[in-house]
């Protein structure tokens, strides 16, 4: 039987990376990338900006996917007027594409749509975001309900691999390189969600009935500066007593501060388990006091 034709937007980002490795297992995999070709590791890339809805639709229509993933976003810290254009019009110009061809779509979304006043938050919780990036998910995530009600999407929380290090402890490691201190906030709590447990959760989304919004997480709630220490000793960086503890609340009043998902619907729905960080290290048979390397 021919395998069904699945479409992954963003296949040269950090998630659809290794959620392209893993759907050609069982997809005939199409992917698109914005400015990093080379990136791309598996499935058929495809050059896409989500800037021009003209041609969002067209490669789309071209195609005519049974089944859409969409990862591609533009990342917090970027200019504001792009990162509404693009997560926000953008995932709305691939829900209506999707729409048109039949395909069921899997949107992912993330938890800096909440404020942090109010976790643990159900899947249903109304966003509440307070910077650009958390509204320019929010924007998307109605979008997509408005045009495309059938499909999935997925609030997820920082995204982790064991095989490639995250945006984020790259970037501690970059300060840490340039001996620089790093304040580290132990009153930011996230749900970091391994790359592999949010793969195999999109993926199987794609075969299941459902419409609306999820919550994907790992079970095990962290603070900021507890993910962070524990992601340097995974990659046996020696933070050179660099590390400080500090409050975002003291800096900032746009970061969401507790960020804790109920998970249960999606793993009942899915049949899955989402572990928590110190489960997938402890399956990766990872010991606590292994040698640093210097930076
Ligand atoms: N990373 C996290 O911790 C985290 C947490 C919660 C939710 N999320 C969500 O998870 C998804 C994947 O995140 P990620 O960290 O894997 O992102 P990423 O590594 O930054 O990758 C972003 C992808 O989007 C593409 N892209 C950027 N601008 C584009 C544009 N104008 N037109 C078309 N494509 C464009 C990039 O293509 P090029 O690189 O080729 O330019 C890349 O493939 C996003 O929806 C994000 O909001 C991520």
């Amino acid at each position: 039987m021919k395998a069904k034709t699945l479409l992954i937007s963003g296949g040269s980002g950090y998630l659809g990376r290794r959620l392209c490795a893993r759907a050609i297992e069982t997809f005939d995999v199409y992917t698109t990338y914005s400015t990093h070709p080379g990136q791309v590791q598996a499935g058929e890339p495809l050059p896409l900006r989500l800037l021009d809805r003209e041609r969002v639709l067209r490669l789309i229509t071209d195609l005519a996917p049974d089944t859409i993933i969409h990862t591609a976003a533009i990342n917090p810290g970027s200019d504001e007027a792009l990162m509404m254009q693009v997560n926000a019009d953008g995932s709305c110009y691939v829900a209506e594409a999707a729409l048109a061809v039949g395909a069921r779509l899997v949107h992912v979304s993330t938890d800096v749509v909440h404020n942090g006043r109010h976790a643990p938050y159900r899947d249903d919780a109304p966003p509440s975001p307070l910077n650009t990036y958390g509204r320019s998910k929010a924007a998307a995530e109605a979008a997509v309900a408005r045009v495309n009600p059938q499909a999935a999407m997925v609030r997820t929380s920082l995204i982790y691999g064991l095989e490639e290090m995250d945006r984020g402890t790259a970037g501690f490691v970059e300060r840490l390189k340039n001996g620089q201190p790093l304040v580290l906030f132990n009153d930011v709590i996230r749900q970091p969600v391994w790359v592999e447990t949010l793969s195999e959760a999109l993926l199987k989304l794609t075969g299941v009935e459902f419409g609306g919004i999820l919550n994907v997480g790992g079970r095990q709630a962290l603070t900021r500066e507890e993910f962070a220490h524990r992601m340097l000793a995974w990659w046996r960086v020696d933070p050179l007593g660099l590390l400080q503890s500090g409050r975002a609340a003291d800096i900032s009043h746009t970061i969401s501060l507790d960020l804790r998902l109920l998970v249960s619907k999606a793993e009942q729905l899915l049949q899955m388990t989402f572990p928590g960080v110190d489960d997938v290290l402890a399956q990766a048979n990872y010991h606590v006091g292994e040698p640093l390397q210097v930076l």
